[in-house]
């Protein structure tokens, strides 16, 4: 019987534009939404501007500079014997406004060289289209709210789709899509929480997924298109069938967007709950036959922490930080950002995603943000770091030996340290690889390889059997 991971497992790392590409004016780039997000901390959210004011600190503008280091990041992911590399191509970058005709050729330029530098590696990219940073220009039109948007996205998706043709295999269109209903900013540059203007974007951000995976399809039938899910994975906090009850609710609320992407249409409790609402869809004729028949090709999903809900439980909680379910899991450890830490709720979110979908899954982000201290000796020694992933794989390996799930792949997030998403901390560090500068953008951009990193090269190198 065969065991231990696939031969072509995607083994690798994960990051986003915003969060580390830096040069945010560089080569006719235009602002996008995250451009506009100061720094906050744990507890204390980031502040969005309306324009950039010059007494306040905004993390994207030079991130990690992975925009002039990136021949050298790719390297080192190389060296870690990375198969993979997921990372986002920034909007704005290549349409600086967003309603462009015409692409910004110096912008493709970049991604040219990101992405023949991982071929040269032999590193197979996967491209997050849209990883929370909206190109801000699109704000006059309402953003996402307004369907001239999906046609904007087709326009950018398109241009991808032919120019990295035969270079770039898989794709995923939208990052963490269910944010839409936490975070609306970050998912698509929505200013009200209003579940009449959040539902409608949401709907279009559906319809331009599921047309783009019919473009990719007829452009190159190799493609492979993901839909890509922030994974939150609840229990109930007791056997009482109410606390049972409020936890398909708190699902529901999040796997709708996987619902309609991987089956092609809305589910009945979602549009029960838009009737009572009173919430009608901005649907036009054609559209729900183009959800249907652009469905993804497999389902990724971010994966760093379980939730406890109860009947007590606020369903309206607003993003990650804050989601108010009310219950610790007195089971688990928490991380320094007050994640539960959970390695067998990896395995217990792929046979519930798996019995759900049936399609082939993978984790495209997993990890642990933590302070990492330089040692007098010069090094990282990150055992925390290794203990979290270590504990994280072994879930994984059963769930392919044990359950037969088709798991593609695990990109760990941030195999670099890089901008945390929720917080704009630097000192939240998620990396294999140390980057030197602070909470303030100060300095020397250096890149020292933590324990982790040779630990993790280890255990690519085996494929996943040598953990030690
Ligand atoms: C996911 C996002 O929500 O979690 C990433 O897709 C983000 O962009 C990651 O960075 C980790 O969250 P954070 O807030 O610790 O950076």
């Amino acid at each position: 019987m065969k065991q231990g991971f696939p031969e072509d497992f995607l083994w690798g790392g994960a990051t986003a534009a915003n969060q580390s590409e830096g040069a945010y004016l560089k080569d006719g780039k235009g602002l996008s939404t995250a451009d506009v997000m100061t720094a906050g901390k744990h507890g204390i959210p980031r502040e969005i501007t309306k324009e950039i004011e010059n007494d306040k600190y905004y993390p994207s503008h030079q991130a990690i500079d992975h925009y002039h280091h990136v021949k050298e990041d790719i390297a080192l992911f190389a060296e870690m014997n990375f198969k993979c590399y997921r990372f986002s191509i920034n909007w704005s970058r290549l349409f600086p406004n967003g309603d462009e005709e015409v692409p910004n050729e110096k912008g493709l330029q970049y991604y040219d060289e990101v992405i023949d530098t991982c071929l040269q590696h032999k590193i197979e990219p996967l491209v997050t289209m849209s990883h929370f940073e909206t190109p801000l220009g699109l704000l006059k039109y309402g953003s996402w709210q307004n369907r001239k948007v999906v046609d904007f996205f087709l326009r950018y998706a398109e241009t991808l789709l032919k120019r990295y043709k035969g270079k770039v295999k898989y794709w995923i269109t939208f990052n963490e899509i269910n944010v839409m209903s936490t975070k609306p900013w970050m998912a698509g540059g929505i200013e009200s929480t209003d579940e009449s203007v959040t539902m409608a974007a949401a709907f279009h951000q559906l319809l331009a997924s599921a047309k783009t995976v019919q473009l990719a399809h007829d452009i190159d039938p190799d493609n492979k298109i993901g839909m890509m899910y922030a994974g939150h994975i609840a229990y109930p906090n007791s056997p009482d069938p109410e606390d049972m009850q409020a936890t398909v609710d708190f699902m529901h609320k999040m796997l709708f967007y996987c619902d309609v992407q991987c089956r092609g249409y809305y589910p009945a409790y979602k549009l029960k709950e838009l009737e009572r609402k009173g919430i009608e869809l901005p649907i036009h004729d054609g559209d729900l036959e183009d959800l249907r028949k652009g469905t993804v090709d497999f389902l990724s999903y971010s994966y760093y922490l379980t939730h406890v809900v109860g009947k007590e439980t606020s369903l309206d909680f607003q993003g990650l930080n804050g989601v108010k379910t009310g219950y610790t899991n007195p089971y688990l450890e928490k991380s320094d950002w007050g994640w539960a830490i959970d390695p067998k709720g990896l395995r217990y979110s792929l046979n519930y995603l798996y019995d759900r979908y049936q399609l082939p899954l993978m984790i495209v982000e997993n990890g642990l943000g933590a302070v990492d201290e330089i040692a007098e000796d010069g090094e990282i020694h990150d055992l925390y770091r290794i203990g979290y992933l270590r504990d994280h794989i072994i879930e994984m390996k059963k769930a392919i030996e044990i359950d037969g799930i088709p798991l593609m792949g695990y990109t760990s997030w941030g195999p670099i340290d890089i901008i945390s998403a929720s917080t704009g901390e630097m000192k939240k560090r998620y990396g294999f690889i140390y980057v030197d500068v602070d909470d303030h953008g100060n300095g020397s951009f250096r890149r020292i390889k933590k324990d982790s990193f040779y630990w993790y090269k280890k255990v690519l190198k085996s494929n996943g059997e040598n953990l030690e």
